[in-house]
């Protein structure tokens, strides 16, 4: 059985993603064309946030929010080992240290009754995993973080679509993040990811995180990074994110539970 039937998908949409892609083709503005904008614009409506902010992969977003929150070394980031690798890879990249907090049976997601003993002087960040489109209880940890004022980062990679008490993944937290790897709840053809946020100030330093480290052109007030999505895709995402509900709610293309 096929993890997900990404041909089935694409002759689906196939007239709507060929248009668009071509309109890309025809219009050459291949890095930060007018797409991205637009996608991200329909990405903030869909998830209930401010800001939506698309980037290379759902690797570097999360990169890139504890980049704005300023964690580095010395930091530690509570975190889950049950999860895909780039979780911790990130904890580490920007030079702090991942904690690992254990996961419940139930669920595979973070345990929330252990957070609180393994918050520490050193804790920068909590950064929990919604795995296999399951959401720990965003409500009880958002009050566990504001009670040690730290902020909380929801890998959201796996769950983009999912939602809790009527709120939208990556919509639940400080900072969202996910990934629209082709096989990912909302994929595109390539590698790419986003980040959501209501925080003007947050949305705006990942944006210029993304970009080199600055907004306006030859000013890198910060260390950035070339995380920008590519247009091509957001072009696939345009055409595809009409039909996400619908894909949601049947399960549409997958073989199996992933
Ligand atoms: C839980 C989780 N976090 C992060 C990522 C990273 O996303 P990407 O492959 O787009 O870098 C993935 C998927 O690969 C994932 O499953």
């Amino acid at each position: 059985m096929e993890f997900i039937d990404l041909k089935q998908q694409y002759r689906r949409y196939q007239a709507a993603i060929d248009t668009r892609v071509h309109q890309v083709l025809e219009h050459a503005h291949f890095i930060m064309g007018p797409e991205i904008a637009e996608l991200e614009t329909a990405l903030a409506r869909y998830v209930g946030v401010k800001h939506a902010i698309t980037v290379a992969s759902g690797t570097d977003s999360l990169e890139i929010a504890l980049r704005a929150l300023g964690v580095g070394p010395g930091d530690e980031v509570l975190t889950v080992a049950f999860t895909w690798i780039s979780t911790a890879e990130v904890i580490g990249l920007v030079g702090a240290k991942p904690v690992f907090v254990d996961i419940e049976p139930a669920t595979f997601n973070l345990n929330l009754d252990l957070v609180e003993a393994a918050i520490t002087p050193r804790t920068k960040a909590l950064l929990p995993v919604s795995l296999f489109g399951q959401m720990p209880d965003y409500e009880r940890l958002n009050a566990i973080a504001a009670r040690h004022g730290l902020p909380v980062i929801e890998d959201g990679a796996q769950s983009f679509g999912a939602t809790q008490q009527g709120r939208r993944s990556c919509g639940v937290t400080l900072i969202g993040s996910t990934s629209f790897f082709p096989a990912k709840p909302l994929g595109c053809y390539g590698d790419g990811g986003a980040l959501f946020t209501n925080d003007d100030a947050l949305a705006e330093k990942m944006k210029a995180i993304r970009t080199h480290g600055g907004l306006k052109r030859h000013h890198h007030p910060l260390l950035g990074m070339n995380g920008r999505f590519d247009t091509i895709q957001a072009a696939v995402l345009l055409a595809k994110l009409p039909h996400f509900e619908w894909e949601c709610r049947n399960g549409a293309y997958r073989g199996a539970l992933y």
